[in-house]
C-alpha cells in the first residue's frame, strides 16, 4: 500500500471546508503502474458545484480588491511551500499519473515555478496613459480581473496544469472553482491544502471531484457568475464547452489537442534531432499535447534517423516510475494504451513496418515504439495518438513536408531541426502552429506564451501575455480637464 500525506481521503475545499459528496459517494482513484486503489475522494455534483461558485463570488468581492503586494507575497509563500514539500507532491504524480520520478520531479518544478512567476506578474498589471484627441479629456486604461473563473484540468499534468491557471487567475484577482481530473485528483488537492497554508483566503480556490466531468463542465459553462472558463483537454471537449459557454458569452481559455509535426532535414546535426525526437515524442509516454505525432525525414537521412532513434528507444526502462532506473512509465490506464494500439494495428494493416515495440504490456503499459512506412492515409497522420508512437514518414523537399505538416485541423507545435538559417526561418514562418520548437524538442517554459492556433485552442498560458487572459482592460476617459488655467 503507498503512503503519501497528501493524499486526501474522501474531502475537497469549498468555501475554506473540507466536504465531501452530498451523497456521500465516492469514487477510487488508482495508481496505473499496478491497479492498486491510492484512496477516494468525494463524487460531486450539481448542488456541490453551486455552492463552490457562490463561495467564489462571495470570496472575489475582498479578493479582487486586495492589494497587489498581498497577492504576490501569498503567491510566493505558495511556492515556497511547494518547494518545501516538492519530494513528496513529486512522488503524488507518480503514484496517480504512472509518469517516472525523475519527469515528476520536472512538473513539480515547473508546476511551482507558475506560482514563483505569476506572483511577480501581478505587480506589473499595468495599464497606459493614452494622449487625447478631444480637448478637455485625459484617457487611461485599467486593468481589472475578470471574475470567478471555472477551471479544468486534464490528469497528464496532474499540478502544472492547475498552477498554469490558478496562479494566473489569483495574481489577477479572480477567485475560483476547478474540476480535478477524476484520474489525479490528488494533486489538485495537496496544492488547495498548501494554498490555504500559505493564505489563501476561504472561498478563492474551491475545488470539485467528480464522477460525470460534463455534468459539472456544464454547470461551470453555462452559471452566469462564472465569467471565465480555462480549460486544457481534448478538442472534442472543448468545443462542447465553448458552444455552452456561448450562453453568458463567457471568455475562454482553451489549450486543446494537438498533431505536431517532427521534421529532420537532411542538412540537421541526425545526433541532436534523435535526442529531440526522445524528448519530444516519448516524454510522460506520449501523454502531453505538444508531443511529436508524426516525425518527417528528409530521404537521405530517413534510414541514419530510424536507426538511430530505434537504438536510443531500445535504452528505454519501462515500469513503476518510483523504481529506481524507469525512464517510462504506464499510460494513465488501460484504455489509453488500447488507442495507442489501435493506432499501431492500423498503420501495420496499412503497410507499416515496426522497427521496435508494438505491444500492449500489462494493464496500462504499452512498449514504446517505432513504425516506418506510414501510408498516408494512416490514423495517426490524422489523429493525436497521446501514446509512444514515433511513425516516421520519409519526404523529399521543404515545400512537400510544409504542406504534410500543415495537413491537419490541429495548430499547437510543430518541431524541425535543420542547420540551414534560410530555412529556419522559412520553417518557423510556415508551420501553422502557436509554437515552434527550432533544433529542439522541448520547448515548455514558465516565461514563454504557451498555446495553439487552428482547433488547437484559444488564449495563452504562462509568460507576460498568461495574466491578461484572466483580466479585462477598461478604457476610463476624465473629462472637465481644462489645459489652461
Ligand atoms: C500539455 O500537455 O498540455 C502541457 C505540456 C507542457 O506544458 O509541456
Amino acid at each position: 500500500m503507498s503512503t503519501n500525506s497528501f493524499i486526501i481521503d474522501g474531502k475537497t475545499p469549498i468555501n475554506g471546508e473540507w466536504v465531501g459528496a452530498d451523497s456521500g459517494v465516492t469514487f477510487p482513484v488508482y495508481n496505473p503502474a499496478n491497479g492498486e486503489v491510492l484512496g477516494q475522494v468525494p463524487d460531486q455534483r450539481e448542488a456541490e458545484t453551486n455552492r463552490a461558485i457562490d463561495a467564489a463570488a462571495a470570496a472575489f468581492e475582498e479578493w479582487q480588491w486586495s492589494p497587489v503586494k498581498t497577492r504576490h507575497d501569498i503567491l510566493r509563500k505558495w511556492f515556497s511551500l511547494m518547494t518545501e514539500h516538492a519530494e513528496e507532491l513529486a512522488r503524488l504524480i507518480t503514484l496517480e499519473n504512472g509518469k517516472p520520478l525523475a519527469d515528476a520531479r520536472g512538473e513539480q518544478t515547473y508546476s511551482a515555478s507558475f506560482i514563483e512567476w505569476f506572483a511577480a506578474e501581478a505587480m506589473r498589471a499595468y495599464g497606459d496613459h493614452i494622449p487625447a484627441t478631444i480637448d478637455g479629456v485625459r484617457n487611461v486604461t485599467i486593468k481589472q480581473p475578470i471574475g470567478v473563473v471555472g477551471i479544468i484540468t486534464p490528469w497528464n499534468f496532474p499540478s502544472a496544469m492547475i498552477t498554469r491557471k490558478v496562479a494566473a487567475a489569483l495574481a489577477a484577482g479572480c477567485t475560483c472553482v476547478i474540476k480535478a481530473p477524476s484520474e489525479t485528483p490528488f494533486s489538485a488537492l495537496a496544492l488547495a491544502k498548501l494554498a490555504e497554508e500559505a493564505g489563501v483566503p476561504k472561498g478563492v480556490i474551491n475545488v470539485i471531484t467528480t464522477g460525470s466531468s460534463s455534468t459539472v463542465g456544464k454547470i461551470l459553462a453555462t452559471h452566469p457568475i462564472i465569467k471565465k472558463i480555462s480549460f486544457t483537454g481534448s478538442t472534442g471537449v472543448g468545443k462542447v464547452l465553448a458552444s455552452q459557454c456561448s450562453s453568458t458569452l463567457k471568455k475562454m481559455s482553451l489549450e486543446l489537442g494537438g498533431n505536431a509535426p517532427f521534421i529532420v532535414f537532411d542538412d540537421a546535426d541526425i545526433d541532436a534531432a534523435v535526442a529531440g525526437a526522445v524528448i519530444c515524442k516519448f516524454r510522460s509516454s506520449g501523454q502531453t499535447c505538444v508531443c511529436a505525432n508524426r516525425l518527417f525525414v528528409q530521404s537521405k537521412v530517413y534510414d541514419e534517423f530510424a536507426k538511430k532513434l530505434t537504438e536510443a528507444v531500445s535504452k528505454f526502462k519501462v515500469g513503476n516510475g518510483l523504481e529506481q532506473g524507469i525512464t517510462h512509465g504506464p499510460l494513465v490506464n488501460a484504455k489509453a494504451a488500447a488507442k495507442v494500439d489501435e493506432h499501431v494495428q492500423d498503420a501495420l494493416a496499412k503497410g507499416a513496418k515496426t522497427l521496435i515495440g508494438g505491444k500492449r504490456g500489462e494493464g496500462a503499459f504499452y512498449e514504446p515504439t517505432v513504425l516506418i512506412n506510414i501510408a498516408d492515409d494512416a490514423v495517426v497522420m490524422k489523429e493525436e495518438t497521446f501514446g509512444p508512437l514515433a511513425p516516421i514518414i520519409k519526404f523529399e523537399t521543404e515545400e512537400e513536408v510544409i504542406k504534410k505538416a500543415n495537413d491537419t485541423e490541429f495548430g499547437l507545435a510543430g518541431y524541425f531541426f535543420s542547420r540551414d538559417i534560410g530555412r529556419v526561418w522559412r520553417m518557423a514562418e510556415a508551420l501553422q502552429v502557436g509554437m515552434v520548437g527550432a533544433n529542439t524538442g522541448l520547448i515548455s517554459q514558465t516565461s514563454c506564451p504557451f498555446g495553439g492556433v487552428k482547433e488547437s485552442g484559444w488564449g495563452k498560458e504562462g509568460s507576460k501575455y498568461g495574466l491578461d487572459d484572466y483580466m479585462v482592460l477598461k478604457y476610463v476617459c476624465m473629462g472637465g480637464i481644462n489645459s489652461r488655467r
